[in-house]
């Protein structure tokens, strides 16, 4: 036959050798009250022919007078009336059939029968062929299968994230819509690939920019499908945050900032109050020197009356008496207008013993 053939197509032409033959998928999940496209392409041994030289028929494999699809609806099973169409040009030998509103009993197998009318004026078929080698057997999916979720584990908060969404299906005249649960404002991209042998991929790629209160938040992605059967998918989201350098420089900044003012204001007061306290404690020195000197000079006899004496015995005795008196109850000799006065008064000369002794007394 094979020898045959290579003869003819040597005398004739190549289009004679084509053999009678389909090419269909021979599996199919149907997803139940969605549709179905079964591919499927087909050759004959004649010359090429026009779509209205040629007639499709889809039958049962049992039985070749059932159709469950032909041109004529009238010759068409009840149970699929109005459910079948032609998506291929037969002219172009692809005989791809459509099954909507699939049915749980719908599962086949189905095979192609295609008849040939050679002639315009004969258009009675003078070849027929029901490719029953390659049939069609469907599986009835009840419910939708379920899209599957890709994206990186952990998310970053203010960086790009990407979680895509697929799910496939058999059904490319009313493809599934990808929906999201969360704003899609940042961006969505689909894509729709054809698997080949029937089966379509549509991929929903979600762009956005998780915030810190995405995390542990879940995203859903949910497929509807034909007739309105949904599915869906959901993921827990896992933002971690950038390692963001405001959380240790903003209080080092601050408690660095109050440590600077602190001690700038501490400078500040001790240089003002150094000099004032240098003051009062060389006053209070040079004050009880003079006394301790002067107490001395009395004592070994100097000259004086003996009035003098007495007062300043009663100094001395002040004196004496100011270091063991409790402080409240005598002045602070760094309390300036006294000290002052005292410094004053001894300068004064003379009669400073008087106004010092005065002085004492007067603060008894
Ligand atoms: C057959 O027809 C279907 C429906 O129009 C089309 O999607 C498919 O690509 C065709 N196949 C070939 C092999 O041309």
């Amino acid at each position: 036959m094979i020898s045959f053939c290579l003869f003819l197509a040597v005398i004739f032409s190549p289009v004679l050798c084509e053999q009678w033959k389909a090419n269909v998928v021979k599996n199919l999940n149907a997803l139940v009250s969605s549709c179905v496209v079964v591919p499927c392409t087909f050759s004959y041994p004649n010359e090429d022919l026009p779509t209205s030289r040629l007639r499709g028929i889809w039958h049962p494999f049992k039985s070749k007078q059932d159709y469950i699809y032909y041109e004529d609806q009238t010759r068409v099973l009840d149970s699929f009336k109005g459910r079948t169409k032609l998506l291929g040009n037969l002219g172009q030998k692809n005989c791809t059939l459509e099954i909507t509103d699939v049915k749980n009993h719908d599962n086949g197998p189905f095979c192609f029968r295609v008849e040939l009318a050679p002639t315009e004026s004969d258009t009675s078929t003078k070849d027929k062929y029901s490719f029953v080698e390659e049939c069609v057997t469907l599986n009835m999916l009840p419910d939708p299968p379920k899209p599957t979720l890709h994206s990186k584990d952990t998310g970053t908060v203010g960086h790009v994230y990407t979680i895509s969404c697929t799910v496939e299906h058999s059904c490319p005249s009313h493809p599934p819509s990808l929906t999201w649960s969360r704003s899609t404002e940042d961006g969505v991209i689909e894509v729709y690939t054809d698997m080949l042998h029937g089966i379509w991929k549509k991929q929903s790629i979600l762009t956005f920019i998780p915030e810190e209160k995405d995390d542990h938040s879940d995203i859903t992605c949910t497929a509807e499908f034909h007739e309105r059967k949904t599915s869906s998918a959901t993921k827990k989201l896992h933002v971690k945050r950038v390692e963001n350098n405001k959380h240790i420089i903003i209080p080092a900044v601050v408690g660095i900032s109050i440590a600077v003012i602190f001690g700038v204001v501490c400078a500040l007061i001790v240089k003002r109050y150094k000099g004032r306290i240098a003051e009062l404690q060389s006053q209070d020195g040079s004050m009880w020197n003079r006394l301790s000197r002067l107490s001395r000079r009395i004592h070994s006899g100097g000259p004086g009356q003996f009035q003098s004496t007495q007062r300043v015995n009663k100094v001395k005795t002040h004196v004496s008496t100011d270091q063991k008196v409790p402080k409240p109850r005598f002045p602070s000799p760094k309390s300036q207008p006294k000290a002052c006065h005292y410094k004053q008064d001894l300068d004064d000369g003379d009669d400073y013993m008087n106004t010092a002794d005065l002085s004492v007394y007067g603060n008894l």
